[in-house]
């Protein structure tokens, strides 16, 4: 069958085509029932069915043929470190680690966070946890102690994994003293801490809570896989919204296990055994699906690569390992394209790696811009697919399905909808738009397998931020259109989320942490156009009356304020000093034109404007900080 009978088939009868999806996984009790309405739209996958994620990602690949496999490879120019892991070996470090919590008291429904860099440990602690039908949530390493204390309160973990340190190219990332601040922070103590001493760093252990890693496995014994109902959460994973408090989407195991196996084949083109690579991180959904779960459930060998695109040691470093561990499938952000195309435009490192095992690059997690995918068609000669999901949706919503068919790539275009997506484009009322136009993308319900069904503790935050605007579908969140092919275009969030290289952000997070600063009165944050990271936070301040000290001092109480709330990773560093703001009669923040004014696009001058001539304040401050409107 081509994409469309699938397509159609999935959309035609979808109770038969995700019962008959969910054969390729290894069921305690197979599900007898696919979906489950529960009413309100809400709905539930395969909730009938007893399953455990560890054992479809890990033993049953040891007792079918694949022990001696590569499960993972570690490839870590930051620590000039590789380690192969196999399957079998793997099971064995899983089984050890379960058993270290199982020790410490951790048991099904339990929540575990894990705050650690690109090692495999990290992906043994995800594994752990589900073997004993622990819950886990991982943390990525470039937030600050504020935002892992609010995951510590939101999730209440009765542990924490974490390592004592992270390597970034240009400093140690000191881990062990950020969770201890966290935890300083938060209201919910967690019962203890086990912490993975990297040779980097040594940490210093609090006594009573925490434990070394081999000292916490001491403890235990090895732990068996414990069956978990379908619809128990696999994991929560944190992510931006409107505002500063995160949302933590929650992935049910049974519709996860059927979605990412089906997507390995039909997406990415791999079979088991082949060597599948997503450069990204654990901390963020395409770890979790790509690194982690995905590859191991469908018996595939996981790249584990702890440094950057660029500069660990240099721009070659992709095209060494694709070449060096048979990489037959790639997946990373545009960013990372972006940023070796920035440092080797010719791709003369290119030249010294055979990377013909590669079939296909694939895109994610940021617009993937036309001149960034043609240079690495170019220089690459390989298919270059961009692909279009977010956290919530756990994988692909519109895609290229190369597995399946391989459908004519139109460049600026995520190609067409998933088995499972109806997609529709909506007018603010909620009316279907014509062919072409652009509007807000929304997915009629239910959404396929392995989506959200909720936010973790926010039941109601879940029904207003997805499923209210527009009644009896998911609202994505992103405006875009579909052509006359059927092909969907992703052209801009709705909401106050940005992309920083691939990150998603909340600006309204940020102008939280701005209207903290004592000096100021009122702020806006906003996303302009930034040629590596594809945006960047900038930040607008409007001071309280009376204030009297140098501006810029402000600005940079501002800056490091937002890095040591949020993190590093929200690349925070542009911030200045504004008189007013520009803003509607009503009082909104004309946050729209001023990114348009920021990267120099033609606007319309709003007609509800208070007073135009901000406008060119605004530009003027732009201009003080180094911003080329034009
Ligand atoms: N732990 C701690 N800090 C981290 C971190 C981590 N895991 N990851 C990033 N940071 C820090 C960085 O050190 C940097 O700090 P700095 O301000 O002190 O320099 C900051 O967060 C921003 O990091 P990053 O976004 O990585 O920018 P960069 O300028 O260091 O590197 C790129 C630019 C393009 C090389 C990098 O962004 C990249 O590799 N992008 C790919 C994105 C990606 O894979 N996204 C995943 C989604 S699919
Ligand atoms: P995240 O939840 O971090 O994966 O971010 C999801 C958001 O990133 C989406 O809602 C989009 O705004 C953006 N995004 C992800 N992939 C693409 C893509 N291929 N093209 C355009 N935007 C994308």
């Amino acid at each position: 069958m081509g994409y469309a009978e699938v397509y159609k088939s999935a959309k035609d009868d979808p109770e038969a085509y995700w019962l008959d999806q969910a054969q390729a996984i290894d069921w305690v009790t197979a599900p007898q029932q696919a979906l489950f309405d529960k009413g309100n739209n809400l709905y539930e996958w395969y909730a009938d069915a007893s399953v455990n994620g560890c054992y479809n990602a890990v033993d049953r690949h040891v007792e079918n043929g694949r022990a001696d496999q590569a499960a993972i490879i570690y490839d870590s120019p930051v620590t000039d470190t590789k380690e192969t892991i196999t399957f079998a070996q793997l099971q064995t470090r899983v089984a050890a680690l379960a058993g270290a919590l199982v020790a410490q008291g951790v048991t099904k429904g339990d929540r575990v966070i894990i705050y650690m860099p690109m090692v495999p440990q990290a992906i043994e602690a995800m594994l752990a946890c589900a073997r004993i039908g622990a819950v886990h949530s991982v943390v990525f390493g470039g937030f600050a102690a504020h935002e892992l204390a609010v995951r510590i309160d939101d999730c209440t973990p009765k542990a924490i994994i974490a390592a004592s340190c992270g390597l970034e190219p240009n400093r140690v990332v000191h881990y062990k003293p950020l969770l201890d601040e966290a935890i300083a922070q938060s209201n919910h103590k967690p019962g203890c801490c086990i912490i993975l001493q990297r040779e980097q760093e040594i940490c210093t252990l609090v006594e009573g809570r925490d434990l070394e890693w081999n000292a916490a496995i001491a403890l235990g014994t090895p732990a068996a896989c414990v069956p978990v109902a379908g619809n128990h959460p696999a994991y929560i994973l944190y992510t931006s919204g409107t505002t500063g408090a995160p949302k933590g989407v929650v992935r049910h195991t049974a519709g996860h296990l059927v979605a990412l196996n089906w997507t390995m084949k039909n997406i990415y083109n791999v079979d088991p055994g082949d060597v599948f690579w997503a450069a990204s991180d654990v901390g963020w959904v395409v770890g979790h699906s790509y690194i982690a779960y995905g590859p191991l459930i469908h018996g595939n060998t996981t790249v584990v690569f702890e440094g950057k695109p660029v500069g660990t040691p240099d721009a070659g470093t992709f095209w060494r390992v694709i070449s060096e561990h048979n990489v037959r499938s790639f997946f990373t952000a545009p960013t990372a394209i972006r940023a070796i195309k920035r440092e080797d435009p010719k791709a003369l490192e290119l030249k010294k790696y055979d990377i013909s095992c590669l079939s296909a690059l694939y895109l994610a997690g940021e617009r993937a811009d036309p001149d960034t995918i043609v240079w690495a068609q170019d220089v690459m000669g390989k298919p270059v697919y961009d692909h279009w999901w977010q956290t919530e949706t756990g994988s692909t919503i519109a895609g290229n399905p190369a597995g399946l068919e391989t459908l004519p790539v139109k460049i600026g275009s995520p190609t067409v909808p998933m088995p499972g997506y109806n997609i529709e484009i909506l007018d603010e009322a909620g009316h279907p738009m014509p062919t072409g136009e652009l509007g807000s993308i929304a997915i009629k319900l239910p959404l396929p397998p392995g989506t959200l069904p909720t936010l973790w503790n926010a039941q109601e935050r879940f029904i207003t931020s997805y499923l209210t605007h527009f009644p009896g579908y998911y609202e994505t969140g992103d405006a875009g259109m579909i052509d006359e092919d059927g092909y969907l275009y992703i052209m801009a969030r709705t909401d106050d989320v940005i992309n920083v290289a691939g990150h998603r952000l909340s600006t309204g997070a940020m102008e939280e942490v701005l209207a903290n600063h004592p000096d100021v009165a009122e702020c806006a944050v906003i996303g302009i156009s930034d040629p590596l990271k594809g945006q960047a936070p900038m930040g607008f301040l409007c001071l309280t009356k009376g204030v009297d000290r140098p501006h810029s001092e402000i600005a940079s109480e501002c800056v490091k304020l937002v890095r040591d709330q949020i993190g590093p990773v929200a690349a925070f560093k542009l911030a200045t000093v504004v008189d007013r703001l520009p803003k509607t009669r009503s009082g909104k923040i004309l946050r729209a034109t001023m990114v348009k004014i920021a990267d120099n696009e033609p606007f319309k001058m709003p007609a509800t404007i208070d007073d135009p001539a901000i406008l060119d304040e605004i530009k003027a401050a732009m201009q003080t900080v180094g911003v080329a409107t034009g």
